[in-house]
């Protein structure tokens, strides 16, 4: 009996179709903007690990620290028998808890990338033949059926993901977690925090322009797959600190006035001169917003972990 069981809840063309849509109804809008989700390509998923090794890119390292560290009290403190973890991609800090649980008994990575799903489960099934792996494709922004795996349950949410949600998309997401957990089930989520504008602005715009290729790769996604003749060469890269928001938008600035064909669409999308492209939005927190929210998606905070330096932190939960 193989204890790899892969569950598709995406239909196949389930991405051609909502890449179109959203490339429709966000270059039809004014000011323009596409949704994050969309760097992630092979090539967009490298230059994210690239990302993650520069200097200024603090928060995959500040979180490390912190699963490093506390592992065994979230072990201790849920006692999970099976650990979900929304947008697991390569599952590499996964591992921290994974080798913490002495109770884990399946493991269910859930993504949209079938190719990390596959990677990552092999890799695993190497050193833990007798882990029950269920993968899910699925889009966990889009409401999510758990496989009926044993309790109690630990949902994990990392790397500061939901940060990329608007404040109200962030609250379906939260009040959707929520129907996954039963009475004694808990959250992990991770969350990068406010701290210094400079400190911020770097991490988003680093020296050696990873995170401008990272950008302008969104435009390389839309050319390939809808046939646009949009050159990213045209655009700059920008990053910055939207204090009232408390959030960092990156954006792609048109450097001339230019239009971008789309015969896919039957689109030509024009752009003014300096003409912005909202390309993600990434939130950072305070200890008293992400209780807030919890609370708001009926939650309650019982940890909250933070690295050393309070750049990042860990929030657990249980339903309330
Ligand atoms: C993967 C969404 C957590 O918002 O920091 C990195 C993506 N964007 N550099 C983030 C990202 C630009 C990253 N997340």
């Amino acid at each position: 009996m193989s204890p790899f069981l892969l569950t598709r809840t995406l239909p196949e063309d389930a991405t051609g179709a909502a890449l179109r849509g959203d490339v429709l109804h966000g270059l039809t809008r004014t000011p323009k903007s596409l949704p994050p989700k969309w760097f992630y390509d092979a090539r967009g998923s490298e230059l994210f690990e690239e990302i993650t090794r520069l200097p200024e890119y603090y928060p995959t390292r500040a979180e490390r620290e912190i699963l490093a560290d506390r592992a065994p009290e979230i072990a201790a403190a849920t006692g999970a028998k099976t650990l979900v973890e929304l947008g697991s991609g390569s599952s590499e800090k996964t591992r921290y808890l994974l080798d913490s649980l002495p109770d884990l008994q399946s493991y269910v990575p859930v993504d949209v990338s079938e190719s990390a799903l596959t990677g990552a489960a092999e890799a695993l099934l190497a050193e833990r033949p007798s882990l029950n792996v269920h993968a899910l494709i699925a889009d966990f922004t889009r409401g999510l059926a758990l496989p009926g795996t044993p309790g109690p349950r630990l949902v994990a949410f990392l790397g500061g993901t939901i940060g990329n949600l608007l404040p109200g998309e962030r609250e379906v997401f939260l009040r959707s977690v929520r129907t996954l957990l039963d009475p004694g089930d808990f959250l992990l989520l991770g969350t990068d925090l406010v701290k210094d504008e400079a400190v911020l602005v770097r991490a988003y715009d680093d020296a050696a322009g990873v995170t401008a290729e990272f950008n302008k790769n969104v435009l390389a996604v839309v050319a390939r797959e809808l046939g646009a003749d949009v050159d990213p060469g045209d655009f700059d890269h920008v990053a910055l600190w939207d204090r009232d928001n408390e959030w960092i938008e990156m954006r792609l600035r048109a450097r001339s006035a230019l239009t971008v064909k789309i015969p896919e669409l039957n689109l030509v999308v024009p752009f003014e001169a300096g003409e912005e492209l909202r390309t993600e939005v990434s939130a950072k927190f305070r200890q008293d917003g992400v209780r807030t929210e919890l609370v708001a998606a009926g939650m309650e905070l019982t940890h909250w972990w933070t690295d050393k330096e309070g750049r990042f932190a860990l929030s657990l939960a249980t339903a309330s």
